[in-house]
């Protein structure tokens, strides 16, 4: 068996206890010959890999299974895993989901798509993201229900629902209200969605304009940038950071071949700089639904930020400590923003198994299982299965912080009140 092709399965010897049977038909599940699986005639929900897909690999060594998130595919490139061992990226392009090869070692490696937790958690970084289910907390509250084109004709003639994000980070929470937006868009045509996913990058490009840093023909450019102009809800997600902006960019790119590239534009500079031309060419006039402040100073950011949300816009500030969302509060009513504080949210740090692997969505991992007690083990005869439930222990624990969700108010009306209207006094 060439050191590449698909495993075999195990010895076909027939099981005997209830749990090896169950091991048994798993792993012939698992590990049916390539043959049996990838029937061109068989119909399955599991497509192909293909060109730029990125992967999740389930490397089986010797010791310990471990998880490796690849870079895009391209016919050419061999994947590092661990134990010194690669596997060809060709190898891997037309295969199928939970299909398994072998690396150089001989280990067997299964073929995952990660969920967008797994890559966001597995991907390098360059800033702390927002951790996966945070991000989805956030995504909750922006309270998000876009129409599809052609399905509501007050939206499809209206402006454009456009969000404003900074920074940008790792681009964790962009890539979260990214895939929020995506029905709201009409369709990138498909040759245009290949150019955005294998054209090269410019070497150097400097991000004034998000589509302006790949290398793509003129022709493509205006038809990149004609259907930017016809998106019905646009995500600007700014840092002042170039870095950081870039590999958020790649982040996103990335991402289940650039599906949610297209609903986010990228700044780097200065918000104020950014949205006072906004402002300008808006002859003032808002024209943003919903801002998320994920930076250390947002106060010092906020102001033209506020005047550029609708009236009834939310405005999400995320802060490590309770201590900065007063900060932002007291700043606030100083200065008699046109906001109400809706609600301060305590974000629950959370469980992650593997590395983060296995994402919890917040809530807390147990192991239910069936088997064998280790006392009965050895023994011959009865091995009767048990079942254990119980919560993990020495989970890594991830995520957390505050939320604090404010409403723009008409600038006519007095805002300086509590969530529900009513002034309130401390006893
Ligand atoms: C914690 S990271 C944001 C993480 C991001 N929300 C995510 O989910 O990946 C904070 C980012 O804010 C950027 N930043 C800090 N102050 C800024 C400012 N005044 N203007 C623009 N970006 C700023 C930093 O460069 C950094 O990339």
């Amino acid at each position: 068996m060439s050191l590449f092709s698909v495993a075999k399965p195990f010895a076909a010897s027939t099981p005997q206890t209830a749990q090896s049977k169950v091991r048994y038909a798993l792993r012939t599940k698992n590990l049916a010959p390539k043959a049996h699986r990838t029937n061109s005639k068989q119909k399955t929900p599991l497509s192909s890999f293909i060109e730029h897909d990125v992967l999740f690999l389930r490397q089986h060594g010797v010791k310990h299974a471990k998880w490796h998130l690849t870079a895009p595919l391209r016919p050419s490139s061999r994947v590092k895993l661990s134990y010194g061992a690669t596997v060809p990226a060709a190898e891997l392009i037309g295969r199928r989901i939970l299909d398994v090869v072998r690396d150089s070692a001989g280990n067997s490696v299964v073929l995952h798509e990660p969920s967008l937790a797994s890559y966001i958690i597995n991907s390098e970084r360059l800033a702390t993201p927002i951790y996966p289910n945070d991000a989805s907390t956030i995504v909750n509250l922006l309270d998000l229900n876009p129409s599809r084109p052609g399905e509501d004709d007050q939206d499809d003639s209206g402006p454009p629902f456009e969000i404003f994000e900074a920074g940008t980070g790792h681009g964790s929470l962009t890539l979260h209200i990214a895939r929020a937006l995506h029905a709201a868009n009409p369709p990138l045509p498909a040759p245009l969605r290949r150019t955005l996913i294998s054209a090269p990058y410019k070497p150097h490009y400097d991000f004034t304009a998000s589509r302006g840093c790949l290398e793509v023909s003129l022709e493509d450019q205006s038809a990149f940038d004609a259907y930017a102009s016809s998106r019905r809800a646009i995500l600007h997600t700014l840092d002042h950071n170039t870095k950081h902006a870039r590999a958020a960019y790649k982040l996103v790119r990335n991402f289940r071949r650039a599906q949610y590239l297209p609903a986010v534009d990228f700044h780097v500079g200065s918000i104020d700089d950014f949205l006072g031309h906004r402002l300008e060419q808006t002859g003032g006039q808002p024209f943003l639904s919903r801002a998320i402040l994920d930076l250390p100073s947002a106060h010092e950011n906020a102001e033209l930020v506020i005047k550029a949300l609708h009236p009834n816009g939310l405005l999400i500030l995320f802060k490590p400590s309770i201590s900065q969302i007063a900060d932002f509060q007291a700043w606030s009513t100083e200065t008699k923003q046109p906001v109400r504080t809706e609600k301060v949210i305590e974000l629950y740090a959370t469980t992650a198994s593997e590395g983060g692997v296995h994402d919890s969505s917040g809530g807390r991992h147990w192991d239910v299982k069936t088997v064998v007690p280790r006392a009965q083990q050895g023994e011959e005869g009865n091995k009767k299965p048990v079942q254990v439930m119980r919560p993990r222990v020495g989970e890594r624990v991830a995520g957390g912080g505050f939320l604090a969700v404010l409403r723009r108010w008409p600038v006519s009306e007095e805002p300086a009140q509590d969530a529900l209207g009513e002034a309130e006094t401390e006893e």
